[in-house]
């Protein structure tokens, strides 16, 4: 070890300690006002506290070796304030001679800031809200239910009978190992938000009249139009005296809220278990107003939703629950929207695989 590193200490009398410790905080004090970048000081920390080849771990190490014990508690206090002599140079900055407290990190206040990007509703959680707040406005409350549902509310309490053809449309996911169970309690993943008609009507007597925005699962081949995973949303208004006129005004008035008032609609008998009258609902295209274009096929029309009133057997489902929901007292309509397609067509979405893609360059246009 070199002896420019370690001083000499000829014994460990006080005054021999106390001028050996003296010098070293000569050199100390000498070389600080040296300090000026980050680097000096990281250079000046390493060669007097570098944790192995530092100078004062080498002279404690050399000293503390060879102090008799009665030296030691002095050692240790001179050892000490020079530490604390090493870390305020290191604090400290002398600038025009004059030594002054470094300032941490000083901020340029003057930079430009960083701006956090703030997140946004994606698109089809926009497109379901405006749905709803649409719906809302017409004094309907919102509801959800449960994505893994049973096969009893997903089919069986809206008039699909077990082995009935229309199940074979909405094939979809089941949980597995439940062959023990009777079908009715077997679990799978809902194919439509219909269940929750079912669900709320258990739940509170009638007059009714809800929304229930939700995702859906279907054994659909993914392609620029189909996702096995969609949303829906579902509407149920159930009173005395509801007629189809009820259900034609809503939705003709929901779909011009949706798309701008010179939108038409106009409704197609269809087939829905659990309607009956059932009707597909088509609204004049958007695209070209009705003269035909590639969009609506030449037709004029675009077929968007699902609706009718509510067939007496859903009722049925219900009663043993809710003694209200009495078919000769009652009617109610229903209908059921994809959010996907509106929110497809409201954005100019050619693709439906984009709304779950999470690809943040199609994400970021809607910020
Ligand atoms: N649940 C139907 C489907 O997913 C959509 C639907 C049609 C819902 C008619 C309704 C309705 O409530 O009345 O295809």
């Amino acid at each position: 070890m070199s002896p420019e590193q370690i001083p000499d200490l000829q014994d460990y009398g006080p005054e021999h300690l106390d001028a050996a410790f003296q010098r070293l905080s000569e050199q100390l004090a000498a070389e600080a006002p040296a300090l000026h970048t980050p680097e000096d000081r990281e250079q000046f920390r390493l060669h007097w506290l570098g944790r192995k080849h530092g100078r004062l771990k080498l002279i404690s190490d050399a000293w503390l070796k060879t102090a008799p014990s009665e030296a030691r508690k002095a050692l240790g206090q001179h050892f000490n304030r020079l530490k604390q002599q090493i870390d305020l140079a290191l604090e400290t900055e002398t600038v025009n001679g004059q030594a002054r407290a470094l300032e941490e990190d000083s901020v340029d206040i003057t930079l430009p800031g960083i701006r956090p990007a703030l997140g946004v509703e994606h698109p089809l959680v926009r497109t379901m809200i405006e749905i709803v707040g649409i719906f809302q406005r017409m004094g309907y409350s919102v509801g959800v239910g449960p994505e893994v549902e049973t096969d009893y509310y997903n089919f069986e309490a809206l008039n699909f009978p077990p082995d009935h053809p229309a199940r074979d449309t909405q094939d979809t996911l089941v949980v597995a190992k439940q062959e023990h169970k009777p079908l009715r309690d077997r679990l799978l993943l809902r194919t439509h938000t219909s269940p929750v008609q079912i669900r709320t009507m258990e739940r509170q007597p009638p007059p009714i009249r809800i929304v229930i925005p939700g995702k859906v699962h279907r054994n659909d081949a993914a392609d620029a139009t189909h996702s096995p995973i969609f949303h829906q949303v579902e509407g149920l208004c159930v009173d005395e005296n509801i007629t189809f006129s009820d259900l034609k005004g809503t939705l003709d008035h929901a779909m011009k809220e949706l798309f701008g008032s010179s939108v038409k609609t106009r409704f197609f008998p269809s087939f829905f278990p659990f309607t009956e009258p059932s009707a597909d609902v088509q609204i004049s295209c958007i695209f070209c107003g009705g003269k035909g274009c590639r969009k609506c096929k030449h037709s004029g029309w675009i077929e968007l939703l699902g609706c009718g009133m509510v067939d007496p057997s859903v009722f049925d489902s219900v009663r043993g629950k809710q003694p209200g929901y009495d078919p000769k007292k009652i009617s109610g309509f229903a209908f059921g929207m994809g959010v996907d397609r509106i929110a497809m067509m409201k954005y100019g979405i050619s693709d439906i695989g984009l709304l779950y893609s999470g690809d943040m360059r199609f994400l970021e246009q809607f910020a």
